[in-house]
Protein backbone atom coordinates (compact mmCIF):
# COMPACT_ATOMS: atom_id res chain seq x y z
CA UNK A 1 0.00 0.00 0.00
CA UNK A 2 1.26 3.64 -0.59
CA UNK A 3 -0.20 6.70 -0.05
CA UNK A 4 -0.52 9.86 -2.14
CA UNK A 5 0.00 13.34 -0.78
CA UNK A 6 -2.71 15.70 -2.14
CA UNK A 7 -3.32 19.37 -1.62
CA UNK A 8 -6.81 20.21 -3.32
CA UNK A 9 -10.02 18.33 -2.83
CA UNK A 10 -8.93 17.35 0.79
CA UNK A 11 -13.09 17.43 2.09
CA UNK A 12 -13.49 14.59 -0.42
CA UNK A 13 -11.38 11.99 2.02
CA UNK A 14 -14.42 12.22 4.31
CA UNK A 15 -17.72 12.75 2.55
CA UNK A 16 -20.63 10.60 3.15
CA UNK A 17 -23.38 11.30 4.26
CA UNK A 18 -26.93 11.00 3.10
CA UNK A 19 -28.00 13.42 0.23
CA UNK A 20 -31.04 16.03 1.11
CA UNK A 21 -33.11 17.53 -0.56
CA UNK A 22 -34.21 21.33 1.50
CA UNK A 23 -37.40 22.61 1.10
CA UNK A 24 -37.54 26.32 1.58
CA UNK A 25 -40.77 29.16 0.19
CA UNK A 26 -40.00 31.79 -1.73
CA UNK A 27 -41.04 35.34 -0.95
CA UNK A 28 -44.94 34.71 -2.59
CA UNK A 29 -45.06 31.01 -0.89
CA UNK A 30 -44.27 28.57 -3.84
CA UNK A 31 -42.08 25.79 -2.37
CA UNK A 32 -38.45 25.48 -3.77
CA UNK A 33 -36.47 22.08 -3.77
CA UNK A 34 -32.55 22.06 -4.02
CA UNK A 35 -30.03 18.81 -3.12
CA UNK A 36 -27.26 19.18 -0.82
CA UNK A 37 -24.72 16.85 0.42
CA UNK A 38 -22.20 19.19 2.24
CA UNK A 39 -23.37 19.30 6.03
CA UNK A 40 -23.18 17.70 8.84
CA UNK A 41 -24.39 17.02 12.08
CA UNK A 42 -23.21 19.53 14.95
CA UNK A 43 -24.94 18.46 17.80
CA UNK A 44 -27.91 16.59 18.89
CA UNK A 45 -29.92 19.53 17.78
CA UNK A 46 -28.03 21.48 15.28
CA UNK A 47 -27.07 20.85 11.63
CA UNK A 48 -24.43 23.04 9.26
CA UNK A 49 -24.45 22.87 5.91
CA UNK A 50 -22.82 24.75 3.13
CA UNK A 51 -25.00 26.41 1.09
CA UNK A 52 -24.13 28.62 -2.47
CA UNK A 53 -24.64 32.03 -1.47
CA UNK A 54 -26.50 32.39 -5.33
CA UNK A 55 -28.96 29.75 -4.80
CA UNK A 56 -32.71 29.99 -3.77
CA UNK A 57 -32.44 28.09 -1.18
CA UNK A 58 -29.82 30.32 0.40
CA UNK A 59 -31.84 33.41 -0.38
CA UNK A 60 -35.06 32.04 1.08
CA UNK A 61 -33.48 30.83 4.15
CA UNK A 62 -32.37 34.41 4.48
CA UNK A 63 -35.57 35.89 3.54
CA UNK A 64 -37.92 33.73 5.92
CA UNK A 65 -35.59 31.81 8.44
CA UNK A 66 -36.52 27.90 7.89
CA UNK A 67 -36.56 24.96 6.00
CA UNK A 68 -37.09 21.73 5.65
CA UNK A 69 -34.57 18.72 5.20
CA UNK A 70 -35.67 15.78 3.34
CA UNK A 71 -33.64 13.28 3.50
CA UNK A 72 -33.47 11.03 -0.30
CA UNK A 73 -33.12 7.35 -1.07
CA UNK A 74 -32.49 5.18 -3.87
CA UNK A 75 -35.88 5.26 -5.41
CA UNK A 76 -36.19 9.25 -6.12
CA UNK A 77 -32.74 9.51 -6.78
CA UNK A 78 -33.34 10.87 -9.83
CA UNK A 79 -35.87 13.74 -8.28
CA UNK A 80 -32.96 15.12 -6.64
CA UNK A 81 -30.85 15.21 -9.77
CA UNK A 82 -33.45 17.26 -10.97
CA UNK A 83 -33.52 19.20 -7.64
CA UNK A 84 -29.92 19.90 -7.97
CA UNK A 85 -30.05 21.55 -11.15
CA UNK A 86 -30.53 25.84 -11.57
CA UNK A 87 -34.21 25.75 -12.17
CA UNK A 88 -35.95 29.15 -12.40
CA UNK A 89 -37.78 30.22 -9.31
CA UNK A 90 -40.94 30.95 -11.78
CA UNK A 91 -40.82 27.17 -12.44
CA UNK A 92 -41.23 24.29 -9.25
CA UNK A 93 -38.82 21.39 -9.17
CA UNK A 94 -40.63 19.89 -6.76
CA UNK A 95 -43.49 19.63 -9.39
CA UNK A 96 -40.68 18.74 -11.90
CA UNK A 97 -39.17 15.75 -10.11
CA UNK A 98 -42.48 14.57 -9.36
CA UNK A 99 -42.48 14.76 -5.77
CA UNK A 100 -45.49 15.69 -3.36
CA UNK A 101 -45.33 18.02 -0.51
CA UNK A 102 -47.26 17.48 2.73
CA UNK A 103 -47.01 20.75 5.30
CA UNK A 104 -44.89 20.57 8.32
CA UNK A 105 -46.19 20.74 11.98
CA UNK A 106 -43.89 23.59 13.10
CA UNK A 107 -42.48 25.34 10.45
CA UNK A 108 -43.86 27.00 7.11
CA UNK A 109 -41.79 25.47 4.41
CA UNK A 110 -43.40 21.86 3.40
CA UNK A 111 -42.01 18.39 3.70
CA UNK A 112 -41.44 15.78 0.86
CA UNK A 113 -43.97 13.14 1.48
CA UNK A 114 -41.62 10.60 -0.51
CA UNK A 115 -38.66 10.97 1.68
CA UNK A 116 -37.99 8.26 4.24
CA UNK A 117 -37.31 11.08 6.92
CA UNK A 118 -37.98 14.78 7.62
CA UNK A 119 -36.64 17.54 9.74
CA UNK A 120 -38.08 21.12 10.26
CA UNK A 121 -35.42 23.47 10.91
CA UNK A 122 -34.75 27.18 11.92
CA UNK A 123 -32.11 29.60 10.71
CA UNK A 124 -29.53 30.01 13.57
CA UNK A 125 -26.46 31.75 12.13
CA UNK A 126 -23.93 31.46 9.68
CA UNK A 127 -19.97 31.67 8.15
CA UNK A 128 -19.34 32.63 5.28
CA UNK A 129 -16.75 30.96 3.00
CA UNK A 130 -16.19 32.22 -0.50
CA UNK A 131 -18.83 31.09 -2.79
CA UNK A 132 -20.77 29.27 0.26
CA UNK A 133 -21.94 30.20 3.56
CA UNK A 134 -21.85 27.44 6.47
CA UNK A 135 -25.82 27.53 7.79
CA UNK A 136 -25.89 26.05 11.46
CA UNK A 137 -29.15 25.15 11.69
CA UNK A 138 -31.65 24.25 14.73
CA UNK A 139 -33.98 20.94 14.32
CA UNK A 140 -37.04 21.62 15.57
CA UNK A 141 -39.28 18.77 14.92
CA UNK A 142 -38.82 15.26 12.72
CA UNK A 143 -40.76 12.73 10.70
CA UNK A 144 -39.53 8.92 10.29
CA UNK A 145 -40.67 5.79 8.36
CA UNK A 146 -42.18 3.69 10.74
CA UNK A 147 -40.17 0.65 9.01
CA UNK A 148 -36.62 2.61 8.75
CA UNK A 149 -36.62 3.64 12.72
CA UNK A 150 -33.12 2.33 13.65
CA UNK A 151 -32.66 0.87 17.39
CA UNK A 152 -31.31 4.35 18.57
CA UNK A 153 -34.40 6.19 17.18
CA UNK A 154 -32.48 7.44 14.31
CA UNK A 155 -32.55 6.65 10.30
CA UNK A 156 -31.45 3.25 9.08
CA UNK A 157 -29.18 4.24 6.32
CA UNK A 158 -28.56 1.08 5.13
CA UNK A 159 -32.31 -0.65 5.02
CA UNK A 160 -34.14 2.43 4.22
CA UNK A 161 -31.24 3.03 1.18
CA UNK A 162 -30.31 6.40 2.04
CA UNK A 163 -28.46 7.27 -1.34
CA UNK A 164 -24.60 8.84 -0.90
CA UNK A 165 -22.90 10.97 -4.09
CA UNK A 166 -19.62 9.45 -4.49
CA UNK A 167 -18.59 12.09 -7.17
CA UNK A 168 -20.09 15.25 -7.15
CA UNK A 169 -20.84 16.57 -9.53
CA UNK A 170 -20.91 13.52 -11.29
CA UNK A 171 -24.42 12.06 -10.50
CA UNK A 172 -22.92 9.01 -9.11
CA UNK A 173 -24.27 7.43 -6.00
CA UNK A 174 -23.93 4.38 -3.83
CA UNK A 175 -26.14 2.99 -0.74
CA UNK A 176 -24.48 1.42 2.33
CA UNK A 177 -24.38 -2.05 2.87
CA UNK A 178 -23.02 -4.91 4.89
CA UNK A 179 -23.25 -3.34 8.58
CA UNK A 180 -20.76 -4.85 10.90
CA UNK A 181 -20.48 -4.18 14.53
CA UNK A 182 -16.90 -3.55 16.44
CA UNK A 183 -17.45 -4.86 20.22
C1 LIG B 1 -26.02 15.40 -5.24
C2 LIG B 1 -25.94 16.90 -5.16
C3 LIG B 1 -25.37 17.50 -4.06
C4 LIG B 1 -25.28 18.90 -3.97
N1 LIG B 1 -24.72 19.46 -2.84
C5 LIG B 1 -24.65 20.80 -2.73
C6 LIG B 1 -24.12 21.40 -1.54
O1 LIG B 1 -23.77 20.74 -0.58
N2 LIG B 1 -24.06 22.76 -1.49
C7 LIG B 1 -24.49 23.55 -2.55
O2 LIG B 1 -24.40 24.79 -2.44
N3 LIG B 1 -25.01 23.00 -3.67
C8 LIG B 1 -25.11 21.65 -3.78
N4 LIG B 1 -25.65 21.09 -4.92
C9 LIG B 1 -26.11 21.98 -5.99
C10 LIG B 1 -27.49 22.56 -5.71
O3 LIG B 1 -28.46 21.53 -5.60
C11 LIG B 1 -27.87 23.49 -6.88
O4 LIG B 1 -27.09 24.67 -6.80
C12 LIG B 1 -29.35 23.84 -6.93
O5 LIG B 1 -29.59 24.59 -8.11
C13 LIG B 1 -29.81 24.63 -5.73
O6 LIG B 1 -31.19 24.84 -5.89
P1 LIG B 1 -31.91 26.20 -5.51
O7 LIG B 1 -31.30 27.32 -6.34
O8 LIG B 1 -33.34 25.94 -5.84
O9 LIG B 1 -31.65 26.42 -4.07
C14 LIG B 1 -25.77 19.70 -5.02
C15 LIG B 1 -26.37 19.09 -6.13
C16 LIG B 1 -26.46 17.71 -6.20
C17 LIG B 1 -27.12 17.07 -7.40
Amino acid sequence: MAKRFIEKGLTNLVRARPIIIIVTLHPDGTPNAGTFGAYTNVSATEIGIAIGKPSHTYKNIKAKGELTINVVTKPIAQAAEICGQDIPASRSEIDEAGLTIEPSKKVSPPIIKECVANIECRYLKEIEINYHSFVLVGCIAGHIEEEFIADDGGLDVVKSQAIFNIGYPEPLYAILGNPFMVR
